[in-house]
């Protein structure tokens, strides 16, 4: 049996995109269902290119109500995979999948994490910080921002002519390599 894969997304998606090609022909997993928090989310649109369905919800019922839960209950979801998704995971998910809902972060955690590092803001910080590294950090979702035990880093040398795209550019290629990877390493290790 495939494994059920859930997608959590709050904007464009591409890592998205990435996992959804490289599950489309598995015999591993299959992307089950894209979850936003954003009506006008573009990674909405990536799921109905691939036929798969979405689902969008607001903060109540996320932090107020059991209504995702019951649905990635409905659906046999197996893996939670939070790809630029931007709210805190509240507590109904986290016990209902122990070690089952993991994130990608665009720096080296523990450095550059926390509340409002996401996006441009962090290799900017990175850039400030004359950082001799850079890369990018797949971890388990705790109940804090880009917290929990570390799954995978990938790292790079920061030249000193790389400016914030570049930066940007560079991490993301590392992303897209590695996050459908690593899922499916962790889909092969379920019963
Ligand atoms: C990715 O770079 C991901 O690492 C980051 O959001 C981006 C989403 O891009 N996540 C975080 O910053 C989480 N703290 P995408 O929508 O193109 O996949």
């Amino acid at each position: 049996m495939k494994k059920r894969i859930a997608i959590f997304a709050s904007g464009s998606g591409s890592n998205a995109q990435k996992i959804m090609e490289h599950f489309k022909y598995s015999t591993i997993g299959e992307v089950s269902l894209i979850l936003s928090n954003n009506m006008d989310a573009y990674v909405l649109q990536r799921a109905d290119n691939f036929e798969i369905p979405s689902h969008t919800f607001d903060k109540t019922a996320f932090y107020k109500s059991d209504e995702i839960l019951d649905i990635l209950k409905r659906l046999d979801i197996d893996i939670i995979v939070l790809a630029g998704f931007l709210w805190l995971v509240p507590e109904n998910l986290l016990k209902a999948f122990p070690n089952k809902i993991i994130n990608i972060h665009p720096a080296l955690l523990p450095k550059f994490g926390g509340k409002g590092m996401y996006g441009d803001k962090v290799h900017q910080a990175v850039l400030e910080a004359k950082e001799e590294e850079h890369g990018i950090t797949i971890h388990f979702v705790n109940e804090n921002f880009d917290e929990g035990e570390v799954i995978h880093q990938a790292r790079f040398k920061v030249e000193p002519e790389d400016t914030l795209e570049i930066l940007k550019f560079k991490g993301q290629q590392l992303e897209h390599q590695y996050y459908p990877r690593i899922i499916e390493n962790l889909l092969k290790k379920y019963n």
